[in-house]
């Protein structure tokens, strides 16, 4: 409702969003007629729901023959009046090798997630260099070409909506092509942003054309002020010219104003619940409620992923089991992981490792009626979701994470009072530190204690806790961040016609 009056008194005609992977794939049926299949997450909910109010095109890369050969059309998701249109670009291969599995994923995330072991990586060669130049590059300018071409053709103001790390140079390319036709750019970026001291590691061409292309656009959301204020402190290191005021989060350059502000992502609360009541997640917990019979549990729902933390996660469980034999036979440790860029080497090697370490504790700790961890790696958001009722102890330990969803995902559908452990490098922590567990996720001496004290928490501290989750989550759902960015994008345009 209140997301329906900002938009209804901002400036903008039409909104595009823009992210590398689109809302939809496309998909042929058995006989071949085109349909799609949605993607998930409360992030296409909340986008896509704009659609309601106003015009709206999003453009993303085409990550299929069939969305290559679809191109561009009308979407009708069953919550949008169909005034939504996807249009795909569709990089040759090896540009987007590059820009995906070269530059994006393995360069700039473990950047922003503080993942590189300095002595040995990152290692820029050539090869790193060619996928900048003809991967990163090239995909960021196809981007910015067909919004240029999408804006052209209006008379009346536009918003485009940048997501993420994929895009930082979209803006700069978009200005240049647009010569001078107004247009407001956010990017949000849905990622931590280190400080200088390590942006200070990436070559000073890359880092240059990187603030370089974010001092194009208006405004740049954050997860946390912190990562803001990170950000402004590399401007100030590496955008030589530019002028920063940290008490109006504002950096000038090049005459132009781009201001920084924190907008926390949430959840589709709403939609989540519905989720949680549904006969399928009914019947997955029903099969869960027999793997864990009488133990307790300790669960993890996660995208198979380093800066996930998962093998410091099964370090601390292990420690957990050596010092407290009493829970030996009592508790259950489920592992619910999502394959994700198996593009990517890292990710591959990082799959291997955990199946060792498992292998390990269950062979060393288990017997034949007990498994200390039951890991299941596949996508099943259902399954997730009865896990999430079930659980006694949520343990988000992640080296570092813009936000992290789970912790917020956990809260609200919990019928355990279960209490959530929470890294102190997760994004989430700004919102959710005291109603959580706060560790620090090199520290598996400190993880295992929170487990032990977790598990042996009394119901009314954890009654309390959980009720702090809950009432900020639902407080600063996904329409929240939404309508947080719409106000400041009306307030910094209505400054502008006042100055
Ligand atoms: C996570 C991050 C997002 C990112 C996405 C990309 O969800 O939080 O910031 O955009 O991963 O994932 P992908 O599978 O498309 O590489």
């Amino acid at each position: 409702m209140e997301l329906k009056n900002s938009l209804q008194t901002d400036q903008f005609s039409e909104i595009i969003i823009v992210s590398n992977r689109g809302p939809v794939t496309i998909t042929k049926d058995e006989q071949g007629a085109t349909t799609y299949k949605r993607g998930s997450g409360g992030l296409v909910t909340a986008l896509t729901g704009l659609a309601h109010y106003k015009k709206l095109t999003w453009v993303a890369c085409a990550m299929s023959p069939e969305d290559s050969e679809w191109k561009h059309g009308q979407i009708c998701l069953e919550d949008n009046d169909c005034d939504l249109t996807v249009r795909f670009i569709n990089p040759d291969p090896e540009a987007y090798d590059g820009f995906y599995n070269q530059i994006s994923n393995p360069l700039l995330w473990f950047l922003q997630h503080s993942m590189w072991d300095v002595p040995r990586s990152p290692v820029i060669d050539y090869k790193t260099w060619k996928a900048w130049d003809t991967g990163y590059q090239v995909v960021n300018r196809q981007f910015a070409k067909e919004i240029a071409e999408l804006v052209r053709q209006k008379k009346k103001p536009v918003l485009i909506m940048l997501q993420d790390y994929h895009l930082y140079l979209t803006a700069r390319y978009l200005k240049k092509y647009l010569r001078g036709q107004a247009v407001t750019i956010l990017l949000f970026v849905h990622i931590p942003w280190p400080g200088p001291e390590y942006w200070g590691i990436l070559p000073s061409r890359m880092r240059y054309e990187i603030l370089d292309g974010l001092a194009a656009v208006d405004l740049m959301g954050f997860q946390t002020s912190e990562d803001g204020l990170n950000f402004i402190r590399t401007c100030e290191n590496f955008l030589p010219k530019s002028v920063v005021r940290y008490r109006n989060r504002r950096v000038r350059y090049r005459s132009h104003d781009t201001f920084i502000r924190d907008f926390p992502i949430s959840i589709d609360v709403g939609a989540l619940e519905a989720m949680a009541e549904s006969a399928e997640v009914a019947l997955y917990q029903e099969e869960i409620a027999r793997q864990v019979n009488s133990q307790k549990m300790i669960l993890r729902v996660d995208r198979l992923e380093p800066s996930k933390n998962i093998l410091r996660g099964f370090q601390a469980y292990e420690s957990l089991l050596e010092m407290h034999p009493e829970y030996r036979g009592n508790v259950i440790f489920m592992a619910y992981l999502i394959p994700s860029r198996v593009g990517v080497e890292e990710y591959q090697t990082y799959l291997d490792e955990i199946m060792v370490f498992v292998g390990r504790i269950n062979a060393h700790y288990g017997s034949s009626d007990w498994e200390p961890v039951r890991l299941l790696v596949g996508e099943n958001y259902p399954r997730a979701v009865a896990a999430m009722k079930m659980y006694n102890v949520l343990l988000v330990n992640s080296i570092a994470d813009g936000m992290n969803l789970v912790a917020k995902e956990g809260p609200i559908v919990n019928q355990k009072d279960g209490v959530l452990i929470l890294s102190e490098r997760a994004g989430a922590r700004q919102q959710l530190g005291n109603g959580a567990l706060v560790i620090s996720p090199v520290d598996i001496f400190d993880t295992q204690k929170a487990l032990h004290q977790a598990l042996s928490m009394d119901i009314d501290k954890r009654q309390e806790k959980v009720a702090f989750l809950r009432r900020i989550v639902r407080e600063e759902d996904i329409n929240y961040w939404l309508k947080s960015q719409i106000d400041v994008l009306n307030s910094i345009k209505e400054k502008g016609k006042q100055e």
